[in-house]
């Protein structure tokens, strides 16, 4: 190097510094580092890392996931995602400098070492979303030291056990705490904020915490966020718990929790931005004061015992993105409260309650709403033609009030273009069907729900153009005249309702053809938003894309006539068929037996004639069938699923016979039981069928709450 003399003295003496202090650091690493690290290495079973960790074998700060400072001591080891096993060895408690260490999302046993968590050097320790297991009494330790421990994940493992004061001992310095999803027992720990005066976040959720809120809380002047959802918390809230000021998010859905929301308590928390609640036995009104929260932009109250009328100072939570308030007892008017100050609002569930009155425009100001749940409550009036300002609208839920004008509603609606899900039943009764043309728009919709209306007219056509319908549902009217042959160009329709309506005709052969029902696309090729949306929701009010709809194809309670046509073999996909209650007659075509996918069967109380085909034993997730009061003779097959169905699905066929009605088939039907290998063969076959019944069934639940419409109306009305 060359140094140019006319430089001033000090420059230099700082360049010679410079050079001074690069040559003096450590090459490398110390041994004792890298025999604590391959100490580590060697309790895993995993060799992804190995090879990075060998090949380059002489400094291992330069070794995958290993982090060391200028001094080349290790700072930092972090492998999320590396699919490492078993146990985290101890020795990693060795390294002295060693401040971060994340080790989320891997597939580690055991316990976790003491020796991290009361390190004199680790500052955040992550051991998330792995299956470490012991009991957290463990980590207690019995020396006045403070750890520097600041963040602790322990999250979605298998800890058990409880928080005593031991276990914080040494924890002067946690700002941080996640312990969500384990199975932790115990109550929500106390004091903790007089150990860790800076604490700042508690996550609990997911657990099996019982007890009260402790009134401690109220000394953690920097906590923000607290969330002990899904537990067994109960009691009331206490006062205390309001002192804790700088509150942010508060969650405790899903307890046993009791009482009101004072009015005077919760504007304590004036920083309080997501405020959950749901799923407990709160009752009482929703205090005027919620207005003052001004940061306000989540309010879950949903499934509690609440009521009274909303107080109209909510709309001056501007900040407001999400309401929902589903299944409490509130009443009023909604009328009175003036959403347009809520520009932020995306999310709007009032449904299951007991508001009256109109809907009011001033929904319609807030054009970020995405999703409007209004169904299961006393509205009354028509639709007007400001909800087609809501353009991101993707979500309408208006079952099950008394709305009227349907042909208006309809056309109002054909703004909103990014509507998918449409539910507008148990309304507009007795109107008509509209069948204009100029019914228009809806390109985007998914899911149609205009059941139970008593609405006269036919299917229209403007339902042909909706050309990413995937579930239709129009039972429970009067709609008559035949079933449309064009239904079958509907590409992606996999769920048709049409029971309880006074269709006539022939069931159309062009139904055989339809694509969803005739192939194995799955609703999973389609778009994923409409399940998201509508389909049942769990408990915790998170969208639920765990049940898709089966394919089924209802037409029974009509006046259909003919026979079942042949060709219906070629649905090789259908799930479910019911065409009973109408007065088809001829045989059960043979083909039936080719819906291999077929769960539930239900051709009884038509005129059907002839023998059941044999080969219908052949449907082994079959798990419902009915044919009953018919006019079916001959032997009933035993086979296959056939030994799992009551009696009664055979009823009413007076020339049926075998030995599930106790009527015996004469020699017709040989006693499988006569010889020794006959037998054998026969309760193996029979022990076959029991385990696939048993796995259909499975399936059956699984899906099951679709099939019943009744509760399918709760959930995906509500
Ligand atoms: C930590 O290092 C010491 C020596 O420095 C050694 O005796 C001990 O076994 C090491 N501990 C672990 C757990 O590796
Ligand atoms: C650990 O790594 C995961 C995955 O990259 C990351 O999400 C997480 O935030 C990290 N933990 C900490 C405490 O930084
Ligand atoms: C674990 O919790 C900490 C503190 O809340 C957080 O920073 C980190 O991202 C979490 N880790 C994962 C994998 O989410
Ligand atoms: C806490 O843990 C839960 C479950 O692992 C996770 O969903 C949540 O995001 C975590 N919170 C933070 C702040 O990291
Ligand atoms: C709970 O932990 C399990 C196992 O790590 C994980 O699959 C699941 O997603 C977690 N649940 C939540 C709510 O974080
Ligand atoms: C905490 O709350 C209680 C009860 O509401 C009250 O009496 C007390 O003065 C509060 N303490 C502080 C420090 O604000
Ligand atoms: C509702 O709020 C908007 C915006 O603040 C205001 O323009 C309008 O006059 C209010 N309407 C009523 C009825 O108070
Ligand atoms: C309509 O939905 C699509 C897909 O979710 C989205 O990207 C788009 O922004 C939405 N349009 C409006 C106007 O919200
Ligand atoms: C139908 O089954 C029930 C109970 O399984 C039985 O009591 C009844 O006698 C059976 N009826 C006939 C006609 O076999």
């Amino acid at each position: 190097m060359k140094y140019n003399s006319r430089l001033p003295l000090p420059v230099l003496a700082v360049a010679l510094v410079l050079l001074v202090s690069l040559a003096i650091p450590a090459s490398s690493c110390t041994e004792q580092e890298k025999t604590s690290l391959l100490q580590f290495l060697a309790g895993l079973s995993q060799d992804s890392i190995a090879k990075s960790w060998q090949e380059d074998s002489i400094d291992c700060c330069k070794w995958e996931g290993v982090t060391c400072n200028e001094n080349k001591t290790v700072v930092g080891v972090s492998l999320p995602f590396r699919g490492l096993e078993r146990r985290i060895a101890p020795s990693l408690g060795n390294l002295t400098g060693l401040q971060h260490l994340n080790l989320s999302y891997n597939s580690l046993s055991g316990g976790l070492p003491l020796e991290l968590v009361s390190s004199r050097s680790m500052v955040v320790l992550d051991v998330s979303f792995n299956q470490l297991s012991g009991d957290l009494h463990e980590l207690s330790y019995s020396t006045s030291v403070q750890w520097p421990l600041q963040v602790l994940n322990i999250s979605s493992n298998l800890f058990t056990g409880q928080f005593t004061s031991t276990t914080w001992k040494g924890m002067q310095n946690l700002i941080a705490l996640n312990a969500s999803n384990n199975s932790l027992t115990g109550q929500i720990p106390s004091h903790f904020c007089n150990i860790s005066p800076s604490f700042a976040l508690l996550e609990l959720s997911y657990n099996k915490i019982s007890g009260s809120i402790p009134s401690w809380i109220g000394n953690c002047s920097m906590l923000r966020v607290l969330k002990a959802d899904h537990n067994n918390l109960s009691g009331t809230l206490p006062d205390e718990l309001f002192n804790a000021t700088s509150l942010e998010r508060l969650s405790f859905s899903s307890n046993g929790l009791q009482g009101i929301l004072d009015r005077e308590h919760i504007v304590k928390l004036s920083n309080l931005a997501i405020l959950e609640l749901g799923e407990n036995e709160f009752t009482g009104k929703i205090p005027d004061s919620i207005g003052q929260l001004r940061r306000l932009q989540e309010l879950h109250l949903a499934r509690n015992n609440m009521y009274g009328e909303l107080p109209s100072t909510l709309s001056n939570c501007t900040d407001l993105i999400m309401i929902n308030l589903r299944n409490n007892s509130f009443t009023g008017e909604l009328v009175k409260i003036n959403f347009s100050n809520l520009e932020n609002l995306k999310t709007l569930y009032l449904a299951w309650n007991n508001f009256n009155g109109t809907i009011p425009e001033s929904i319609y100001s807030c054009i970020k709403l995405t999703a409007l749940r209004l169904s299961y409550n006393n509205l009354h009036g028509q639709l007007s033609n400001g909800i087609g300002n809501l353009k991101s609208l993707s979500f309408l839920s208006l079952t099950y009030n008394n709305l009227i004008d349907i042909t208006g509603a309809l056309h109002v609606l054909n703004g909103s273009k990014n509507l998918s899900t449409l539910l507008i039943g148990l309304n507009f009764m007795n109107e008509t069907m509209p069948d204009e043309d100029n019914i228009d728009g809806f390109e985007n919709l998914h899911f149609l729900a205009i059941e139970e209306c008593q609405l006269s007219g036919t299917i229209p056509l403007w339902i042909s153009k909706l050309a990413n319908l995937e579930v239709l549902f129009l039972n429970g009217n009067q709609l008559s005249g035949p079933i449309p042959t064009w239904i079958y160009t509907l590409n992606y329709l996999l769920y048709l309702d049409l029971p309880n309506n006074n269709f006539t005709g022939e069931i159309p052969k062009e139904l055989m053809n339809m694509p969803m029902l005739t192939s194995d696309k799955t609703a999973a090729n389609l778009d994923p938003r409409i399940f998201e949306l509508t389909v049942y929701e769990g408990p915790s009010d998170q969208y639920c894309t765990c049940i898709a709809f089966p394919k089924a194809l209802y037409l029974n309670g009509n006046k259909i006539t003919g026979e079942i046509p042949v060709e219906i073999g070629q649905l090789k996909a259908l799930q479910s068929l019911d065409v009973s209650h109408n007065n088809l007659k001829g045989p059960i075509p043979q083909s039936i037996s080719n819906l291999t996918n077929l769960q539930v069967l239900d051709l009884s109380n038509n005129n059907l004639t002839g023998e059941i085909p044999a080969a219908l034993d052949n449907l082994s997730f079959l798990s419902a069938l009915n044919i009953s009061n018919n006019n079916l003779e001959g032997p009933i097959p035993t086979g296959g699923q056939f030994s799992t169905f009551p009696n009664s699905s055979f009823d009413g066929n007076p020339r049926l016979c075998g030995r599930v009605i106790n009527k015996n088939c004469g020699l017709a039907e040989a006693d499988p039981a006569v010889g020794p290998a006959v037998s054998v063969v026969y309760t193996d076959k029979s022990w076959d069928n029991k385990v696939i019944a048993v796995v259909a069934f499975i399936v059956f639940v699984g899906v099951g709450v679709i099939y019943d419409h009744m509760v399918l109306s709760r959930y995906f009305g509500g």
